[in-house]
């Protein structure tokens, strides 16, 4: 697949949907879960048709609802792919709830889901490469490197303080917390 590339626009999706009193917590108040749902969805669909395969989901970053979606409000996802690898795609989806009574429209969030495309056994495969467009196309993908090495570097920094975490040595980060130790 080296010499094929597919535009940004060509798999660019967008899904609405009417939130029903069944999507509702005992808040009243759309489950995060379905939007997580949802958005599973729609970077599969962007994501399968960039690829022209299958696609699985590897990780979801930056999820934050920052706004509660309100029963009634209709919700609108316009996902693209930000970033390909070899075998990996990023697509960014970006969350409007929109109540068309009051003519409000919120951004929820704006989230990034890896995914990675499969041949028909199974098997990680390549993708298109992504022609940009636009200078919008340009800096998502230049974000999208940047999110991954920092992503990497905090996996590192984790990984390095779990292993120095030792609970004893470390009693007074308890203290400014709201925990009470009983050992
Ligand atoms: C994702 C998966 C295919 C990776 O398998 P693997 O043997 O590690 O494959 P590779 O090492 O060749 O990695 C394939 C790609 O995934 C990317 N990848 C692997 N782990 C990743 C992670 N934690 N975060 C982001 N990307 C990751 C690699 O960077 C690579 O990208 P590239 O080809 O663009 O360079 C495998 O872990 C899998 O099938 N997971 C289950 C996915 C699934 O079923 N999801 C549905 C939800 S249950």
């Amino acid at each position: 697949m080296d010499d094929i590339f597919k535009s940004v626009s060509y798999s660019q999706t967008t899904l609405t949907e009417l939130m029903i009193p069944s999507y509702a917590n005992f808040g009243g108040k759309i489950h995060g879960g379905i939007l997580l749902s949802l958005m599973d969805k729609v970077a599969y669909a962007c994501a399968s048709k960039h690829a022209g395969n299958y696609c699985v989901t590897v990780s979801v970053d930056n999820v934050e609802f920052l706004q509660p979606v309100d029963v009634g409000e209709m919700v609108s996802m316009f996902a693209s792919v930000n970033y390909v690898g070899n075998s990996s795609l990023v697509i960014g989806i970006k969350v409007i709830a929109e109540d068309f009574k009051i003519g409000t429209v919120k951004h929820t969030n704006t989230s990034y889901f890896t995914m990675v495309a499969k041949d028909e056994n199974g098997h990680v495969t390549q993708v298109p490469g992504l022609i940009l467009e636009s200078k919008d196309d340009a800096r998502r993908f230049l974000e999208a490197i940047k999110r991954k090495e920092l992503k990497n570097t905090y996996k590192k920094e984790l990984h390095n303080a779990k292993t120095l975490l030792e609970v004893d040595s470390n009693r007074h980060l308890f203290a400014k917390e709201r925990c009470k130790i009983t050992f």
